[in-house]
C-alpha cells in the first residue's frame, strides 16, 4: 500500500520537526521578534485613522506629555512622525521598551487606537 507510514517512529520524527521549527521561529511560539514588531507597525500605519478620535484618546496623555515642549523626564510627543510614534507604542506594548507607565498605557491600546493617536500627535505641534 502506498501512503504515509504511520509507525510510531515516523510520528515521533514529525513531532520533533514541528517542535524544532517552532523553536526556530519565535513568532510561532507566541513570542515577540523584530519581524513581528515590523509587521505590527506596518499594519497600524496602514489603518486610515481619525485624528479627532486620537485627540479624544490623547487627553489622558497630556497629564504627562505637555501639549508643546518636553517636561523634565518626559519626551515631547506632539509633532512626532507617525512611524516613530507607532514604533514606540508597539515596543512598549510588547515590553521591549522599559518604562512601567508607558508599558501599562500601551498594553491597553488597540491597533486602531494607536493609529488614531499617531495621526493626532503627528499633526499637533
Ligand atoms: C504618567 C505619565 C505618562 C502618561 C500618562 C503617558 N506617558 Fe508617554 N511617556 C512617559 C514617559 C516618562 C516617557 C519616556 C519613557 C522612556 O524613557 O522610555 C514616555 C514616552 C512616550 C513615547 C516615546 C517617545 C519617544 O520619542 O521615544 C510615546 C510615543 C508616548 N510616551 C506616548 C504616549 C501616549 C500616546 C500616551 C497616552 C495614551 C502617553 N504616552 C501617556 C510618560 C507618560
Amino acid at each position: 500500500m502506498i501512503g504515509w507510514p504511520t509507525t510510531g517512529r515516523y510520528r515521533a520524527w514529525l513531532t520533533a520537526c514541528f517542535v524544532l521549527s517552532a523553536a526556530g521561529h519565535p513568532g510561532m511560539a507566541g513570542q515577540t521578534s523584530a519581524d513581528n514588531i515590523e509587521a505590527e507597525v506596518e499594519a497600524i500605519l496602514a489603518i486610515s485613522a481619525d485624528p479627532a478620535y486620537g485627540a479624544y484618546l490623547g487627553g489622558e496623555c497630556a497629564t504627562c506629555h505637555r501639549a508643546s515642549g518636553a517636561a523634565p523626564g518626559i519626551p515631547q510627543i506632539a509633532g512626532l512622525p507617525r512611524d516613530h510614534f507607532v514604533l514606540a507604542l508597539v515596543e512598549y506594548r510588547a515590553g521591549l521598551r522599559d518604562n512601567d507607565v508607558m508599558r501599562t498605557t500601551a498594553a491597553r491600546l488597540k491597533d486602531d487606537e494607536i493609529a488614531a493617536l499617531a495621526a493626532h500627535f503627528a499633526a499637533a505641534d
